[in-house]
Parts: structure tokens; C-alpha cells; sequence
């Protein structure tokens, strides 16, 4: 496992080196196709959320896209540099963000998201799910929070010196955790699998979503919550 302080020293390189002025085409697509991804996730639980958290947000495109459709947002980074940016790209969303370790955020949310979050780029289970069970515990309200896990996979189980890749076992065993030690419901949302990924977002929507299609990694989210 990776500690937080060479996390913080590889993205702050990281961030330092990508010239964000250059990112606002980029970040347009990432914009819609999360708020596109977020109308999936959503179809089944119907529920209006008020306060969310958004772990490792990085320059918070993701977390705009979601801020939408919730009263407020909050994102939180272990990056300096990037929250300095974020701040400024987004000045007039109404978004906090905060440059910490998601560890010391001691407040509660009815809306936990963590997209490409480091911590869960682990293929020790018991690793993840205790860190899991972290955000349950201390940051999710019970009664009608929601925990959205953003990540992709070929499930090969293979990627450990970047990006893990689960295995299916890896990640049904991950949910049977969950299940058994507390009272949420784990569900896997594939949007490549849903014909809403394809059809009503446009020409250029349906023929980036199919050539992903094509492809090998699938990006997933696991939604955790009570019904
Ligand atoms: C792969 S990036 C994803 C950024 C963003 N969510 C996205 O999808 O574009 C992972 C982010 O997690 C942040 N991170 C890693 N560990 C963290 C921690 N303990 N607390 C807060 N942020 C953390 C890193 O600084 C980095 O920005």
C-alpha cells in the first residue's frame, strides 16, 4: 500500500507538469459524460441529495458535473497544487474545496463519490474494504446516504504498478463484505452494458461510447446504499 505522503509527492509532480489551460475541451466531455453516467447510476434510487463529498476530486471536473444535482459539493484533495487550481477553474460553482488528507474529514454527507480514488487502487481486499468502511463509519449518514465508487477494469486482475484491474471474484467478494457487515446494498453499474450510455446524447456520444465499448477496460461504479 502506498502511503499518503508519496501519494501527495506523486501528484503534486504530476500536477505540476499538466498545463491546465489546455484541459477545457477536455473537460467539457468529462462534464457531460459524467452527468450522463451520474442519470445511470441514479435511475434506481430516484433520491435527492444535499451534501456531498467528493474523495481525491483532483482539478474537480467530476465534482462540478455532479454538483448539478445536489445542493452542495464539497471536494477534498491531498494536492496543493491542484486544489489551487480547481478553486480557481470552478470559481463560480459555489464548490468548497480543501486541500487534506479525506482521512481527517470528520463531517457527514448523504452523498459520498470517489472517482479514480488511490486508496481504492488496491487489490488486497481487505485493504479496500477497510478503507471502505472508513468513509462508512465516519462520513456517510445511515439513513439515506449513497457511496458512489468510480473506477475501470478488464478484470484481469493485473495493473499493480498503476492502475489495479479487479477481477470479477475480487470485486463480488468486495461486495459480499460490504453486505455482510452492514446494512447497504452493494450494486455494480456498468454503463457500457445500458443502452442510456448510446442514445440521446448525440453522434459524437454514441461512437466514443461504442469504440469504448470495443475495448477491453470498462469503466464501472459501485453504488453503495440502503435501498
Ligand atoms: C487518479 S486521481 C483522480 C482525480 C479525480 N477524481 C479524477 O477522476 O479526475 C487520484 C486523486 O486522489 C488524490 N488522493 C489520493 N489519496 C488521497 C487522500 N488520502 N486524501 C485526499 N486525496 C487523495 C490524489 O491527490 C489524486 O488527485
Amino acid at each position: 500500500m502506498k502511503s499518503i505522503e508519496y501519494l501527495k509527492n506523486f501528484y503534486e509532480e504530476k500536477y505540476n507538469s499538466i498545463d491546465f489551460d489546455q484541459l477545457s475541451s477536455h473537460n467539457k466531455r468529462e462534464i457531460q459524460l459524467y452527468r450522463k453516467y451520474w442519470k445511470l447510476i441514479c435511475k434506481k434510487t430516484k433520491r435527492n441529495h444535499i451534501n456531498h463529498l467528493d474523495l481525491g476530486c483532483g482539478i474537480g471536473t467530476k465534482t462540478y458535473a455532479i454538483k448539478q444535482f445536489v445542493l452542495k459539493s464539497t471536494g477534498v484533495d491531498l494536492s496543493e497544487v491542484v486544489i489551487s487550481k480547481a478553486k480557481r477553474m470552478f470559481e463560480e460553482s459555489g464548490i468548497i474545496f480543501k486541500a487534506d488528507d479525506a482521512f481527517k474529514i470528520d463531517l457527514e454527507y448523504d452523498l459520498i463519490t470517489a472517482f479514480g480514488f488511490s486508496l481504492f487502487n488496491e487489490k488486497d481486499i481487505d485493504i479496500y474494504t477497510k478503507h471502505v468502511f472508513h468513509f462508512l463509519d465516519v462520513n456517510l449518514s445511515e439513513d439515506k446516504g449513497m457511496f458512489v465508487l468510480g473506477s475501470f477494469t478488464d478484470f484481469s486482475g493485473k495493473g499493480e504498478e498503476s492502475w489495479y484491474l479487479h477481477t470479477k471474484s475480487e470485486l463480488e467478494c468486495f461486495k459480499k463484505i460490504i453486505e455482510a457487515s452492514t446494512n447497504y446494498k452493494v450494486t455494480f453499474v456498468f454503463p457500457h452494458r445500458k443502452i442510456g450510455n448510446y442514445i440521446g446524447f448525440g453522434i459524437y456520444n454514441f461512437m466514443a461510447e461504442v469504440y469504448k465499448a470495443l475495448k477491453k477496460r470498462k469503466n464501472y461504479f459501485i453504488v453503495i446504499s440502503n435501498g
